[in-house]
């Protein structure tokens, strides 16, 4: 964790081709280190493009996003996927699992761009998964894994470099109730041991409550709820 750690979005206007209003419209939003906020809004209301901006995978038509004080539009490509990798987890609303590598392999991925030492990387990705209950499951491929062991795969990827922000969009959004839980459980140990501010989306109401900051997504704009 970095005490410095922020990111500021600041008059963010988003327009997607073809739809006639903006998805996001002059809006403003701030996260800082150990901060723990929950977005729910409607199917459609731009809650992961919302975080896609926040995580600088995609860009605002208008307005800008602070890293630390720095407008991310000033960085190269390559920059801002160091930047990304150094601070920045992302649990995608569908997994993205690489489907030819097994579950320990894709948690090391974020390690192993780092160009460090294989053995490290191998230990603190099965440190990660044991964590999450998966400490059997080192080897197995996606297609051999369950909903659940997969939505947990992609959480340990996401957390295996303890990152400052972890952006999750829907990480047990299809799971059942009681999975949802005893998944999120742990998911929010890992983010409370590497004090890791959180975004979470969510349409679970009872999730959302377990952020400190609840905000609602609605007609490009969010609402403190
Ligand atoms: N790359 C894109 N090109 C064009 N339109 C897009 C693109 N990405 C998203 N949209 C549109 O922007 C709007 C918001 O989409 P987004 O995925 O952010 O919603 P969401 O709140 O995450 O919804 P859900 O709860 O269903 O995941 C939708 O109308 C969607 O069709
Ligand atoms: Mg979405």
């Amino acid at each position: 964790m970095n005490d410095i750690f922020q990111i500021n979005l600041k008059s963010v206007t988003k327009s997607f081709e073809g739809l006639d209003v903006p998805v996001l419209k002059n809006l403003n939003f701030h996260i800082k280190a150990s901060e723990k906020v929950a977005i729910v809004g409607s199917s459609g209301s731009g809650k992961s493009t919302l975080l896609h901006i926040i995580a600088g995978l995609d860009s605002p038509s208008e307005g800008k996003v602070l890293f630390n004080n720095s407008d991310m539009s000033s960085l190269s490509d390559n920059n801002m996927a160091k930047l990304r990798n150094k601070h920045i987890g992302f649990i995608y609303q569908s997994h993205h699992l690489l489907n030819d590598f097994s579950s320990i392999e894709n948690v090391m991925m974020p390690l192993i761009v780092r160009r460090g030492d294989y053995l490290n990387d191998f230990n603190q990705a099965k440190e990660v998964l044991k964590k999450l209950g998966l400490g059997k499951r080192l080897n197995h491929f996606p297609h051999q894994l369950s909903g659940g062991e997969r939505q947990r795969v992609a959480i340990a990827r996401a957390m295996v470099t303890a990152p400052d922000l972890i952006l999750a969009d829907e990480p047990t959004g299809n799971l059942d109730h009681k999975n949802a839980n005893l998944i999120f459980d742990s998911f929010l140990e890992l983010v409370d041991e590497f004090k890791t501010a959180i975004v979470l989306v969510t349409h679970d109401l009872s999730l959302a409550k377990r952020m400190k900051k609840n905000y609602h997504l609605a007609s490009g704009k969010l609402k403190s709820n």
